[in-house]
């Protein structure tokens, strides 16, 4: 029988980012082009189990009780290498992993992933690291995932090393009452992911730019976030969203994310603040839903809004989540 102490679960969340993290100056590390900004979704989460045991041959791994694809089997055994390596052991693991919320659509499922991953795979062993080497460890697996270990508003920092590149908070979940109202405008699963992105964004003739003015646009939001001032908040998210998909549409190959419903509910969300004083904005990862950032007063309306637009749109809401956890056994 394996020994209960080399068995432990995490749950992680996922997050939004408002400056976006798009390409990196070394993929092997993920080490991004630029420093990016995000704020946890409590009530979305992923949790992740994670039992090492001398008894196995070889990495398993459930996502959903299903067994994944071979695709994201490699990725997650590359990333417990790297764990083992950190961790000092050469025991296989058994992960099971559970989303509350649709995978590959604009929701960055691997984030929660790799967050709740990185925590479980490091507290079954028992081990203590610092939050700091936990999100750089996480940022190995997905980079994004640096940024939903620590709770709340959180920066990402880009820098040349390992050590150097990680995640903290710039301020609580409670420090501004925000709302993510999702337009699910489809949940199948996206033909390119983030990582192949990634790879192709230097192809861009638009990402220097776009990477040489990321610091502006991070100042930007943390003084807005500073301040609660919405309107600059809402100013910067949209710039940066569409600076990112200007890269995107102009990489090669041109990766195109937006559907027609995703350009009616942007335009809806600019109407719906400019027009109607709702403090609302939007931002897109990669996939075509769209995410409506938004004073929580006004996020009721909001929702009530986009269910008009469309019978199509799928609705998901959350506020401001904390960090990563292990969970008690
Ligand atoms: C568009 O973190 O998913 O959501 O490091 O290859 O796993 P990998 O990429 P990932 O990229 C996220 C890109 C984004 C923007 C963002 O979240 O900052």
């Amino acid at each position: 029988m394996a020994s209960p102490y080399n068995i432990a679960s995490a749950r992680a969340q996922p997050n939004i980012a408002i400056v976006k993290y798009w390409g990196n100056r070394d993929h092997r590390l993920r080490l991004p082009a630029n420093s990016s900004l995000s704020m946890n979704l409590a009530d979305l989460h992923t949790t992740t189990t994670v039992r090492w045991s001398a008894d196995l041959l070889d990495d398993r791994l459930t996502i959903n009780g299903k067994s994944p694809t071979v695709a994201a089997l490699q990725r997650v055994q590359t990333h417990l290498d790297s764990l083992r390596r950190r961790l000092g052991t050469k025991r296989r693991a058994q992960v099971d992993s559970r989303n509350n919320f649709p995978m590959g659509a604009g929701i960055a499922s691997s984030a929660s992933a790799f967050a709740a991953l990185t925590m479980a795979a490091v507290a079954a062993l028992r081990q203590d690291m610092s939050q700091r080497e936990l999100t750089t460890l996480a940022r190995l697996g997905s980079g994004s995932a640096a940024r939903s270990i620590p709770g709340g508003f959180v920066e990402w920092r880009a820098a040349d090393s390992h050590e150097e590149s990680y995640a903290e908070t710039i301020a609580p979940a409670d420090h501004w009452q925000l709302d993510d109202v999702i337009a699910i405008v489809s949940d199948q699963h996206k033909r390119v992911g983030s990582t192949s992105g990634h790879a192709s964004a230097s192809s861009s003739l638009f990402q220097p730019a776009r990477v040489e003015t990321a610091m502006q646009r991070l100042r930007e939001a943390k003084q807005a976030i500073a301040q609660r001032d919405f309107e600059r908040l809402a100013r910067v998210a949209e710039a940066d969203s569409n600076l990112m998909h200007a890269v995107m549409m102009t990489s090669s190959p041109p990766l195109f994310y937006w559907q027609p419903l995703t350009l009616a509910v942007m335009a809806a969300v600019r109407n719906w603040r400019e027009a109607e004083g709702l403090r609302v904005c939007y931002t897109l990862d990669a996939g075509p839903n769209v995410h409506c950032i938004c004073a929580a007063d006004d996020a009721l309306a909001v929702a009530a809004r986009m269910a008009d637009l469309s019978p199509e749109i799928a609705i998901l809401r959350s506020p401001v989540g904390g960090g990563a956890v292990v969970l008690p056994n």
